[in-house]
């Protein structure tokens, strides 16, 4: 089946491009000797999990729903954080991952009991207080007041006996020069726990496999925690595996006109990319311009009776009919993980391009997964 043909709205996985960040990350891996998880909150499609696994360590989960499906659909390191776990999700989780990280000591110390005995490794998640983004504050657990990690004041004079990681995540979307930064606050102000430690783990938001990232400077810090701490090192970037390897197939039903016309898609942002009002961000979609910049602007707009759920203004060499199929593009990651059926809206069917450029309809959704959800 071509593309083209795929019933819409669909959300299109691009294997060869997957493949292509995976080798960016599995020469990281080869070449620092560190250890890659793929976060799953950005990407869960798990049939591509032993394409995955193939080149990277394993995964990391945020509770225990995420560490079940690495447990039973990836080869490799499972590990898990969340800023709390109950007792009986702490009992699942010791059986099915090699690591945990905790939010806080009073909750590494309420689960002592059942981790201890366990032959898991645990490790305890600092808060490094050291922003390094402008303008997204929901993004940064470095803000102030933020729940997430234990602060320097908070930390004992030693890790907490059984403790054998350092786990910080304080990026968003960004190069290798904050993430050094950081590290060198993380040096200044934790470097104790940094000796006593066998293993870091420096979070998400490193973004690897966008053109210009600064691998070689990635690999400098890698090696030097390696080297002066003697730890082993951990990434679980969730984005940088999946970036620019989806798309989402949406066609036009309607055309009304207020000011300028608007398009009613059978995509929604609130439903089908969510992030798009929440970040906010503007995806893009293939083959049109800035507003303004080619000779008809459009607004792209859902069919939710939400008035603020519009995808963005985009300008057209040619104004786009009713039936034209519009390709929004980096669509694979905080899409699918994240959409819902708000109003009744169909989720979108989930599709692999194959690298022979044949697509297979993966999962297809309907009227039954909107019903179950409901009581
Ligand atoms: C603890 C943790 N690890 C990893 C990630 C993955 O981040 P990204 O998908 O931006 O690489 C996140 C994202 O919020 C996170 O909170």
């Amino acid at each position: 089946m071509k593309a083209i043909e795929l019933k819409t709205p669909v959300y299109l996985v691009d294997e060869k491009k997957i493949e292509e960040n995976l080798k960016t990350l599995h020469d990281i891996e080869d070449t620092t000797g560190c250890h890659i998880l793929l976060a799953q909150k950005a990407f869960s499609m798990y049939r591509l999990y032993p394409l995955i696994s193939s080149y990277i360590s394993g995964a990391t989960a945020s509770g225990l729903f995420e560490a079940r499906l690495a447990h039973e659909e990836m080869q490799g390191e499972n590990h898990v954080f969340s800023p709390a776990f109950t007792e009986d999700e702490m009992k699942e989780l010791v059986n099915i991952c090699d690591h945990i990280s905790f939010n806080s000591l009073r909750q590494l110390e309420l689960h002592r009991n059942i981790w201890e005995s366990s032959g898991v490794s645990v490790g305890i998640r600092i808060n490094p207080e050291f922003s390094t983004q402008d303008g997204h504050e929901i993004y940064d657990p470095c803000a102030p007041g933020s729940r997430l990690g234990v602060r320097k004041a908070d930390m004992p004079e030693h890790l907490p006996s059984g403790v054998e990681g350092i786990h910080f995540h304080t990026l968003c979307e960004q190069g290798a020069e904050p993430l050094s930064e950081t590290v060198a606050s993380v040096e200044r102000n934790f470097g104790t726990y940094l000796h006593e430690a066998g293993w870091i783990n420096l979070g998400g938001g490193h973004h690897i496999t966008k053109p210009g990232y600064n691998i070689s400077l990635l690999k400098d810090i890698i090696r030097h925690l390696k080297e002066t701490y003697d730890l082993k090192v951990y990434l679980e970037p969730g984005e940088a595996i999946a970036l620019d390897a989806g798309y989402m197939y949406t066609k036009v039903l309607d055309i009304v006109d207020n000011t300028l016309p608007v398009l009613i898609l059978d995509a929604s942002a609130a439903c089908h990319m969510p992030d798009v009002l929440e970040m906010p961000y503007r995806p893009p979609l293939r083959g049109a311009g800035l507003p303004g910049e080619k000779s008809v602007t459009c607004r792209l707009a859902s069919r939710t009776c939400l008035a603020g759920d519009v995808i963005g203004d985009y300008s057209f060499d040619i104004m786009p009919e009713i039936g034209d199929t519009l390709i929004f593009e980096d669509m694979a990651i905080y899409s699918m993980v994240k959409n819902n059926t708000f109003n009744g809206m169909p989720l979108p069917d989930i599709a692999l391009l194959h690298p022979t450029g044949e697509c297979e309809i993966v999962k297809s959704f309907g009227y039954h997964d909107f019903k179950t959800r409901l009581s």
